[in-house]
């Protein structure tokens, strides 16, 4: 999306909380939704909306929400919160890096991943015409949630954190989303008031809110959807998120012109791609980096990532493809077949039981059922090349480096350690011996015995 929107302003992500409540090795903003870290679906939806600067607020040894925040945006300064004291601490740690911004600065929370550039464009085009807007929500149950106080005319006069509120406080529905946006000129001044007189002993951004009251700078609310601004604290959100993402992806999906014959049982990645007219039976994943072009047929219980799969092949059932591989045009790849970093060229055939990595098969070729291609002798990894139009017969070892010409054939149960040309038949397999009677000789002297 090109930055349609008018709006400049900067961003201010804070991420440095342990997220204590998911009990992981992990910072919590690296926990996946639909195949992306947390942090990555905001670093998207920022980046749908071009802010002329964001700041990403992290604790040390956040490394790796670092890189992932840099791999979406490389021009994003990173802040390190050494200790935390609460979230308007947290954004007392970017003030160096704000540089004295003097426009809007909106900020979010990075365990918000399903928010939309659509509800952050309201907020900013409300900054407009007052100093500070807070994204509110209504929720039937508002436990944990900060509440909005506001006056008759929608100012709001203070946001009250859940375990400070008095009984009376804490029947407000109206609560505090999280994201934010202030004008830049005023938020550290702001900031700089904020004392921890509260149950949490915190520095709490949401404080400013009744120091700028006081102060007669205009503070409004604006609503959305609670379901877009659920934060994440646990592996039970996480999961409730998981599940409105997927919804989001089928919906989008089928109105592409994909048919899921039954949406509640495919997964998608956020990078997936369906071309028109692509059917998808039930119970399949798509892992992340897959791409179908137009008419594909996708059947039950297959697993895909990092595939590119062209017009008119068909998948499965139970078919697995593992990053690198390229289905061709009309391809055909059936049960229980593994494809690993492997070009199955237009119209080529693996239909049973086969096992083809690092290999580069030719179009119309048939790869029989039990194949297998030795890629790996348990240090290093080796290529199989398998002409046009070859056949490779049932049960057959392909054992890497080797290449089968165009045109060949593979006897059934072979063991194909040298080049096979053009055209040749190649059999690598015992001879066959009959030993006329034998074996009825052979039942006698058992029953016997
Ligand atoms: C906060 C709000 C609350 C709101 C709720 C919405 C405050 C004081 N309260 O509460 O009004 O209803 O979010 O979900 O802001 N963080 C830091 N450094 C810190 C503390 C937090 O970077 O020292 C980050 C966390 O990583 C997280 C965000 O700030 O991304 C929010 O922190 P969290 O502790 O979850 O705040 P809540 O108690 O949920
Ligand atoms: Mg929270």
């Amino acid at each position: 999306m090109t930055n349609e929107y008018k709006y400049k302003f900067a961003s201010l992500i804070l991420a440095a909380g342990k997220g204590a409540r998911l009990r992981s090795a992990l910072p919590k903003v690296m926990h996946q939704v639909a195949g992306v870290p947390m942090i990555g679906h905001v670093m998207m939806t920022l980046g749908a909306l071009k802010p002329e600067k964001t700041v990403l607020v992290i604790a040390p040894h956040m490394d790796s929400v670092r890189e992932t925040a840099l791999a979406y945006d490389q021009t994003c300064a990173i802040a390190v919160q050494d200790k935390q004291q609460g979230t308007g601490h947290a954004v007392q740690c970017a003030e160096t890096a704000m540089k004295d911004y003097a426009g809007p600065v909106l900020i979010l929370y990075g365990d918000t991943p399903l928010i939309t550039p659509q509800t952050l464009i309201k907020v900013l085009s409300a900054i407009e015409s007052s100093d500070i807007v807070i994204l509110g929500m209504r929720l039937a149950d508002p436990t944990g949630y900060g509440r909005l106080i506001t006056d008759s005319s929608g100012q709001i006069e203070e946001i009250i954190e859940c375990r400070d509120a008095t009984p009376e406080q804490k029947k407000t529905t109206l609560c505090n989303s999280g994201v934010m946006a202030v004008k830049g000129k005023h938020l550290f001044s702001l900031l700089k008031t904020l004392r921890p007189n509260n149950a949490a002993g915190e520095y709490y951004l949401t404080d400013i809110v009744s120091e700028a009251d006081s102060h007669n700078l205009h503070c409004h609310v604006v609503e959305a959807e609670a379901i877009e601004l659920a934060g994440i604290n646990t592996r039970a959100q996480l999961a409730d998120a998981e599940k409105i993402m997927q919804q989001r992806l089928r919906a989008s999906a089928m109105e592409q012109g994909a048919t899921l014959i039954d949406p509640t049982s495919t997964f998608f990645s956020m990078d997936t791609k369906l071309g028109q007219d692509v059917v998808v039976h039930p119970h399949v994943v798509f892992g992340p980096g897959v791409t179908v072009a137009d008419n594909v047929e996708i059947r039950s219980f297959s697993h895909i990532e990092g595939a590119q799969i062209e017009r008119k092949a068909i998948i499965g059932p139970y078919a697995r493809l593992r990053p690198g591989s390229v289905i061709g045009e009309g391809a055909h790849v059936g049960n229980f077949v593994e494809l690993k970093k492997t070009k199955l060229g237009k119209g080529a055939k693996a239909n049973h039981l086969s096992y083809v990595g690092d290999a580069d098969v030719g179009a119309g070729a048939n790869i029989g059922a039990g194949t297998i291609t030795c890629n790996y002798d348990g240090t290093n990894k080796f290529n199989t090349v398998i002409g046009e139009y070859a056949f490779i017969g049932s049960n057959t070892s392909l054992v890497a480096p080797v290449t089968v010409g165009d045109g060949a054939i593979v006897g059934a149960g072979s063991v194909i350690t040298e080049d096979v040309e053009a055209d040749a038949l190649a059999i690598a397999r015992a001879p066959q011996v009959n030993k006329t009677a034998k074996a009825k000789a052979i039942k006698q002297r058992q029953k016997k015995a």
